[in-house]
């Protein structure tokens, strides 16, 4: 007979659960590696068949890894650079490659509103239709309060901010409603409290794209369009690398739980999800895909 359970049997099982025990205990040696290779998801390989997707700054680091990953899922991709034309070109020879969409490195600076535009504007051209934006080109400059000046704050509002936006009104002109699908790009520092006085401009930054991202999830939504952000955590690139030695980079490594920085294989698959159809009711979400660094 299972024994009935009482007010005091639950809180003393509760509290049994609480105490620490060998087999819930977290490991302090890593880091571990990543479980699989490469930037597979789920999603059947055809999920994003037909679809053309644009990628902000996709030549080399995250970006590159978002844009491979919506190519192997079928998608047309819109390769985006700013000076590495071959790194560009060897990412659009892996979609192309895949047999499935096709995919252009197009030249735009995404942070002025022209280059930003323009590079919708070719996406068009070539390919008739944007149906998924990721918004991932950024800037991250290091400077305390005493060192900003105004070129350096608008350098990062401008490209972090302005241009995103600015995008997200020309592609939601011609995106399919309902279908289209916008990503944009945040940092789930946004929700640490380990933040450095020189992070100021770059997370104000973040905080601004992620309220863009709240309330176009409800304009846009009315129309079928989701708006969601995906707010990394460090993850190996230049751009995280710039200006930290490497007793600074192993420290903050060892902040996550699998003592280890991202790498951008490990946002890439959240991202295609998001721009499927089996993402189609995740609309207006931040999602930090940083392996529990902020929590
Ligand atoms: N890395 C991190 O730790 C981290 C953490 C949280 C959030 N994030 C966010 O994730 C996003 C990507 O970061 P990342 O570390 O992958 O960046 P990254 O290493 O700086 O990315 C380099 C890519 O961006 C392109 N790019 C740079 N400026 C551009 C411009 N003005 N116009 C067009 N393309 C441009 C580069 O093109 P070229 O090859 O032509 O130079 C290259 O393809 C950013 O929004 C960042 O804020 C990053």
């Amino acid at each position: 007979m299972t024994p009935k359970r009482t007010g005091s049997t639950l809180i003393s099982g509760f509290m049994n659960a609480l105490k620490p025990s060998s087999k819930l205990e977290v490991p302090t040696q890593g880091p571990y590696s990543k479980s699989f290779a490469g930037s597979s998801t789920f999603l059947p390989t055809t999920s994003l068949l037909g679809k053309v997707a644009v990628v902000t700054g996709s030549s080399r680091s995250t970006g590159a890894a978002v844009a491979r990953c919506l190519g192997e899922h079928g998608a047309s991709v819109v390769v985006n650079y700013v000076t590495d034309s071959a790194a560009a070109d060897a990412v659009v020879l892996a979609i192309r490659s895949q047999g499935k969409g096709g995919a252009i490195a197009v030249k735009a600076n995404t942070s002025t509103v022209e280059g930003g535009l323009f590079l919708l504007d070719e996406a068009i051209k070539t390919f008739g239709r944007i149906d998924i934006l990721v918004l991932n080109a950024g800037v991250m400059g290091s400077r305390s309060l005493g060192e900003v000046d105004e070129a350096f704050f608008d350098a990062h509002f401008e490209t972090n901010v302005k241009v995103p936006l600015f995008m997200c009104k020309r592609a939601a002109e011609v995106m399919p409603s309902p279908g289209g699908r916008i990503v944009l790009f945040s940092n789930s520092l946004t929700a640490a409290s380990t933040v450095l006085p020189n992070a100021l401009c770059y997370l104000a930054t973040k905080g601004a794209v992620e309220q863009i991202s709240r309330v176009l999830a409800k304009d846009l939504g009315a129309r079928g369009i989701t708006v969601n952000t995906i707010s990394p955590g460090p993850i190996d690139t230049p751009l995280f690398r710039e200006g930290k030695s490497q007793h600074v980079i192993d420290g903050i490594a060892k902040q996550t739980p699998s003592r280890r920085l991202g790498e951008p294989d490990d946002v890439a698959p959240i991202v295609a999800f998001l721009v499927s159809e089996a993402g189609h009711w995740v609309n207006g979400q931040n999602i930090r895909v940083d392996g529990g660094y902020v929590v």
